[in-house]
């Protein structure tokens, strides 16, 4: 897996954020089993609860795609030109992420390409909730 190719596609899907309101630009690139990458962006909107992170983007921008295995995803985002802290992912995402992904899914938060830092969703996300 080249890591720092996804780290590179985040960084550069943070050029597409749309982010009017709090200025904070997230980029998301996610790895599926079989090689393939989709991208996301954050989306704000006014009525902000209607938001959705660039996370959340990539994932169902694939699913819908018909994509269903995953193994990683690259995350990058602050408020600077370039991001000045590493990026974690909400609650929301990391649920988002379970739904779809087992606990050795890979969590990449990259500040640049060669400056990142690696979680598995199991780390992320202890004890998650699974419905039987
Ligand atoms: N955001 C993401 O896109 N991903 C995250 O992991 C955290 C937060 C977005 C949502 C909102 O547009 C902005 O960052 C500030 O919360």
């Amino acid at each position: 897996m080249d890591i720092q190719a996804l780290c590179r596609e985040a960084l550069m899907m943070r050029g597409r954020s749309y982010a009017p309101y709090s200025g904070f630009r997230v980029g998301a690139a996610l790895l599926t089993r079989d090689g393939r990458i989709f991208t996301g962006c954050n989306i704000e909107v006014g009525s902000f609860s209607s938001t959705c992170c660039a996370e959340r983007v990539a994932f169902f921008k694939a699913v819908s795609e018909g994509a269903s295995e995953f193994e990683a995803i690259a995350i990058a985002g602050g408020a600077g030109a370039m991001p000045d802290d590493y990026c974690s992912p909400c609650g929301v995402c990391r649920e988002v992420m379970s739904e779809f992904c087992n606990e050795d899914f890979l969590i990449v938060i990259a500040r640049t390409e060669d400056d990142y830092q690696e979680f598995t969703l199991g780390e992320l996300l202890p004890q998650r909730f699974v419905l039987q």
